[in-house]
């Protein structure tokens, strides 16, 4: 008789523990053990328990390679969840196979799982390996389909509500009870109540520091003190909650007619417009893409959009700073160029206008599409495709965690019928869709990686960009933790064309994702390992500091209604000199319109409880030494760009903290 060795350790979740019946059967190269039932008297599987069972064998089955699950009803008890974070199988001569799942086993039934050592598919791989992989991705395939969300839009996951998705994408109990919490509090505190009830105009632009008075953070406190100066408008497209929209201007657009007696005054007599245009000092946020979508009707009235094209400069002493603003993409005396010598509400009013149009495409575009939605689209694909014995699965599973449900959650109650974007924002009712498949057709593969979308901004050299500068250093790490793992795993570049799982994930990702746009640039297959490497980094970039960097901000910039309005009451403005701080108000979004928008971007800012920081990793999915050491190498580095963020934090009161990778969260989950 020999005896296997089996510890089995249950997740501290509340509610992780069963009283089903679990039983296994070691498959090894050489054989399989009896089926043998856990079964300690009533204490087995508790939460955060470790359970050590003995399972005996007439012979020597070999090297474990699969361990094969039940559960079982146990007499007349209902069926529950059971949290299983790993099994160690500790064999006869000493040595042990580790099974890592940090997974809910819902259903009863049988599955089974692969020892935990990264395995890609060859020649040489173990039948009863091969066969364990088909029948895992058989079953994930079957509760996670793919379905249309919006004409255009990237596919989603095939749920209409939260809980009809797998157990294993809902939100723990911890987070589903803070998250219902933090809503309640935040909308319907008192003071609030009146609040949401009014669609009057504001009266005093200071009263909006009323709602929420008690929340105001230090940069919201500093935005509401800032949001005209031309200086802070500027530093907004470096380091605001869109970073992204800014690019290098080499030439005038053709629909843009600034000249030097346009911006002379601002520019100064020492220079003109072509020299600064040339010495590379001139930049451009255009919006052309919000021209002609489709727009809301709010308490009974049509509200507003532009598509306006903002010329910016980068002064002597650094800043970057708006020098002219015109409001829609057709030049003509209706449409006029707003320069900072203008009256002083006619200029006010331009920028605020260009600060509506940041919303929408920030919080369409840059926030729903490039990561949450890009997340979506990995996560799927990773569930259907990578078994969980797939190197690549362990690399980049924990940043998929809670994104299906804060998706779908997001489908039913903020961009759906009836949700907050179609009570308080000029795109809602109809216009998100219409702006998600334009942004969808000309979203590059370069836009979704730093690096190159820095360049294809021409944007290298900006000064005190701190997005730019933190975020290069987490790219940098997390590329060379992707290539010390991929190369691992992957002995030669044919090794990658040749493992069919791979090759079927991208290849989805870019066809249900991506909508098989070959213009885009991104890749449907791979050819060596260094494009792998490069899209995974993308993939972990976009499923953390990507998104930290658009979404930890949106109470701090947002709040402050005029530096972030949601929607406007009244059309662009056609002449100049007729705008007062009375039309403003009128024009700015109503009483209980911006309270509904505080309410939105207050929660999504804050991550509710059981957060998990961007590399600690609580669920290492990896067993063999040389890709733990990988990880604990990629911590090292994280901590020293968190210590040098916190080092500049200190000398500035501007503080730009949304990627310190303590911050960061490692997937998108709100
Ligand atoms: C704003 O107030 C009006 C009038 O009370 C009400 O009809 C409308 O539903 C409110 N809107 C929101 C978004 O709360
Ligand atoms: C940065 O400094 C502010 C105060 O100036 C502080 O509230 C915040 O926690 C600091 N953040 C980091 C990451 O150090
Ligand atoms: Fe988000």
């Amino acid at each position: 008789m020999l005896t296997y060795k089996l510890e089995i350790e249950t997740g501290k979740e509340l509610c992780a523990g069963t009283i089903n019946t679990i039983s296994v059967v070691l498959v090894g190269s050489g054989g399989e053990s009896p089926k043998h039932t856990l079964d300690h008297w009533g204490r087995d599987f508790l939460p955060g328990a470790r359970d050590v069972y003995e399972v005996r064998c007439e012979q020597d089955i070999g090297e474990i390679l699969v361990l094969r699950l039940y559960k079982e009803p146990f007499r007349h008890f209902p069926k529950d969840d059971w949290f299983c974070n790993s099994i160690t199988v500790t064999c006869p001569n000493g040595e042990t196979a580790e099974f890592p799942l940090f997974l809910w086993v819902s259903d009863y039934g049988t599955f089974e799982i692969q020892q935990g050592k990264g395995v890609i598919l060859t020649e040489s791989v173990s039948p009863i390996i091969k066969k364990q992989r088909a029948a895992e991705l058989e079953l994930k395939r079957q509760t996670h389909e793919w379905k249309i969300y919006a004409e255009g839009a990237p596919r989603c996951i095939s749920a209409d509500n939260v809980k009809d998705l797998p157990p294993n994408d809902r939100f723990s109990f911890l987070k589903t009870i803070s998250f219902g919490f933090d809503y309640l509090t935040s909308s319907i505190g008192p003071k609030l109540k009146g609040y949401l009830q009014c669609s009057d105009s504001w009266a005093d632009i200071n009263d909006i520091k009323r709602v929420f008075c008690c929340q105001w953070t230090e940069i919201s406190d500093l935005v509401s003190e800032l949001w005209k100066e031309d200086s802070f408008f500027g530093y907004q497209y470096l380091n605001g909650l869109n970073p992204l929209m800014i690019q290098k201007c080499l030439r005038i657009p053709d629909n843009f007619p600034v000249d030097d007696l346009t911006v002379s005054a601002t520019l100064g007599e020492s220079t003109t417009l072509q020299a600064e245009l040339q010495n590379g000092n001139i930049f451009l946020a255009d919006y052309k893409i919000l021209e002609g979508i489709p727009t809301n009707v709010i308490n009974g009235e049509r509200q507003y959009l532009a598509a306006p094209m903002c010329l910016l400069w980068k002064s002597k002493n650094n800043y970057i700073v708006p020098i002219a603003i015109q409001l829609n993409q057709t030049p003509g005396e209706e449409n006029p160029i707003f320069v900072p010598t203008d009256p002083e509400w006619d200029w006010t009013l331009a920028k605020i206008w260009v600060r509506n149009s940041e919303f929408q495409v920030h919080e369409v575009v840059f926030h729903l599409l490039h990561t949450h939605l890009c997340a979506e689209v990995f996560n799927i694909a990773t569930t259907r495709h990578l078994p969980m014995g797939h190197p690549v699965y362990k690399l980049i599973h924990p940043h998929l965690r809670y994104t299906l449900e804060i998706n779908t959650l997001a489908r039913q109650t903020l961009i759906g019928p009836n949700g907050l974007f179609d009570q308080a924002v000029v795109t809602g009712n109809g216009g998100v869709p219409v702006l998600l498949a334009r942004a969808v057709e000309s979203l590059t593969y370069s836009a979704l990686c730093l690096p190159d979308d820095i360049q294809a901004r021409g944007v290298e050299s900006i000064p005190n960009y701190f997005y730019r500068e933190d975020g290069m250093r987490i790219w940098r790490a997390m590329e060379s933790f992707a290539s010390d793992i991929i190369h691992y795993y992957y002995p030669s570049d044919e090794t990658v064309s040749e493992d069919p799982e791979l090759q079927a994930w991208v290849a989805e990702i870019f066809q249900e994702g991506f909508l098989s746009n070959k213009n885009s640039g991104i890749p449907s297959s791979f050819a060596t390992r260094v494009e792998l490497i490069k899209y995974l980094t993308m993939v972990m970039f976009t499923c953390s500091a990507q998104h930290a960097a658009v979404n930890s901000g949106q109470f701090d910039f947002f709040s402050w209604m005029p530096n972030g309005p949601s929607t406007m009451r009244k059309p662009p403005p056609t002449t100049k000199g007729t705008t007062t701080y009375q039309s403003i108000l009128e024009t700015l979004p109503a009483i209980n319109t911006t309270a509904t928008a505080m309410v939105a971007v207050s929660l999504l800012s804050k991550e509710p409880l059981d957060q998990r920081p961007l590399g600690k990793y609580k669920n290492v999915n990896f067993v063999e030494d040389a890709p733990k050491k990988c990880i604990e190498q990629f911590k090292e580095k994280l901590s020293e760009i968190s210590k040098d963020i916190k080092v500049r934090n200190k000398t500035k009161r501007l503080t730009y903290h949304y990627l310190d990778p303590e911050e960061i969260e490692c997937s998108i989950s709100i």
